[in-house]
């Protein structure tokens, strides 16, 4: 008699398997080489592209990485890479710019889904959260445990364990990339081997963008007693990138502020993301991409009035220099 998570798992499994992406998809013939490496941008239609070499699902890549001043889970050694932004995650959003997530039920390894539906309606489909072995005990079987080690130090959790993110990053996001479909990996598919491709990608899209040294070389580094201007530090990533990327910020609007009291600006003043737009020739994995600027309708949520931004220093106690190379 199978165990009540066994049960649990198979009704779970009966009723989410039409999540996939491609319900009935082939695993054979995906020798990517043999094929064109079309752009990912206007959408391709899969029913006339082979999906696995061409990312026909979500076009526009967005690579994104924070800036934070702490982990909440220092005490357990959880730091931050010093002078360095950490991995958010590797985003396949439509061509339009919208997007949607947990694409794929069958492959939900994030403890706590957000939003707990895939439409983040109530009535959309629910993802219940995954109480399995966390993702990263994924890559034990494959010997990465450089990789694992890379993601210890430079794709950082905010009050959560790393893996539990890394989890949610995988199947809000990767679960809507075509390319990381399991049939793409032919028969022979060893379990979770697009897991390790995935979380491989994302970081070969993180180190093309080395943020806080492109921000350091214009004299834009981390104070807690100088402030910023949004056109200040957007220019030297514009110029690296050849592209607009998206700032984000949190912290309070600035005409909540005491410098900005007379202001009508409602940007928010405390920089803390960045999100570097691209389409690609053929698979994302491959990396033959072109720079986008992100949405014109939605460029930044940061204040734009002069000196508006902080770019604080990290925590005392929450920064650890990395003994993995970037
Ligand atoms: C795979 O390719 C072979 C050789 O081109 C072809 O005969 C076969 O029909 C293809 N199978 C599928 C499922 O695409
Ligand atoms: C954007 O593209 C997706 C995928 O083709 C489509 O489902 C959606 O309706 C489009 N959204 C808008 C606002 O056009
Ligand atoms: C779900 O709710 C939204 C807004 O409440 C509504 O627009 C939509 O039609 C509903 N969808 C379904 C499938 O009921
Ligand atoms: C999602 O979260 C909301 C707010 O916490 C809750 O009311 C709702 O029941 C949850 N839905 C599912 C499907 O878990
Ligand atoms: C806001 O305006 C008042 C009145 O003109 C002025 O006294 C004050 O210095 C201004 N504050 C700032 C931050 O510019
Ligand atoms: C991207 O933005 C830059 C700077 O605002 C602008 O000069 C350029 O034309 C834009 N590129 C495209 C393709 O829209
Ligand atoms: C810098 O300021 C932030 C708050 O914005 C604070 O969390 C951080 O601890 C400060 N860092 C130092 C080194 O004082
Ligand atoms: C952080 O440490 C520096 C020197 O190590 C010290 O000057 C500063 O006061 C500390 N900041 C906080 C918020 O404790």
């Amino acid at each position: 008699m199978p165990s009540k998570t066994t049960t649990a798992a198979l009704a779970l499994l009966a009723t989410t398997a039409s999540a996939q992406l491609y319900p009935g998809q082939s695993n054979l013939n995906h020798t990517c080489l043999l094929q064109k490496p079309l752009l990912s941008c206007p959408e391709q239609d899969p029913t006339v592209v082979d999906s696995c070499c061409v990312e026909t699902f979500g076009g526009l890549l967005l690579s994104t990485q924070f800036w934070s001043t702490y982990t909440g889970g220092e005490s357990s050694g959880q730091f931050l890479p010093t002078d360095t932004w950490t991995l958010h995650g590797l985003w396949p959003d439509f061509c339009n710019g919208s997007y949607t997530q947990y694409c794929d039920l069958t492959r939900q390894y994030d403890p706590i889904p957000s939003p707990n539906t895939t439409t983040g309606l109530p009535n959309g489909t629910a993802v219940l959260p995954y109480t399995g072995p966390n993702i990263g005990t994924f890559l034990e079987p494959f010997g990465k445990h450089d990789l694992l080690s890379y993601m210890n130090t430079y794709w950082i959790a905010q009050n959560q364990d790393n893996p539990g993110f890394w989890g949610h990053e995988f199947s809000k996001h990767a679960t809507c990339f075509s390319t990381f479909n399991v049939p793409c990996y032919g028969p022979q598919y060893r379990e979770h081997e697009e897991v390790v491709d995935f979380f491989e990608t994302a970081i070969k899209y993180y180190q093309r963008f080395p943020t806080f040294t492109w921000l350091a070389a214009a004299g834009i580094t981390p104070s807690n007693s100088t402030t910023y201007s949004y056109a200040d530090i957007l220019k030297p990533l514009r110029e690296q990138t050849k592209a607009v990327p998206f700032l984000g910020c949190t912290g309070p609007r600035f005409n909540t502020t005491p410098q900005g009291s007379n202001s009508t600006d409602t940007g928010f003043t405390v920089l803390s993301e960045v999100w570097y737009y691209e389409h690609v020739y053929g698979r994302p994995q491959e990396m033959n991409v072109v720079p986008v600027n992100a949405s014109a309708s939605y460029l930044t949520n940061c204040a734009k009035s002069v000196g508006a931004i902080r770019y604080p220093e990290r925590t005392n106690g929450s920064e650890k220099v990395p003994s993995v190379a970037y």
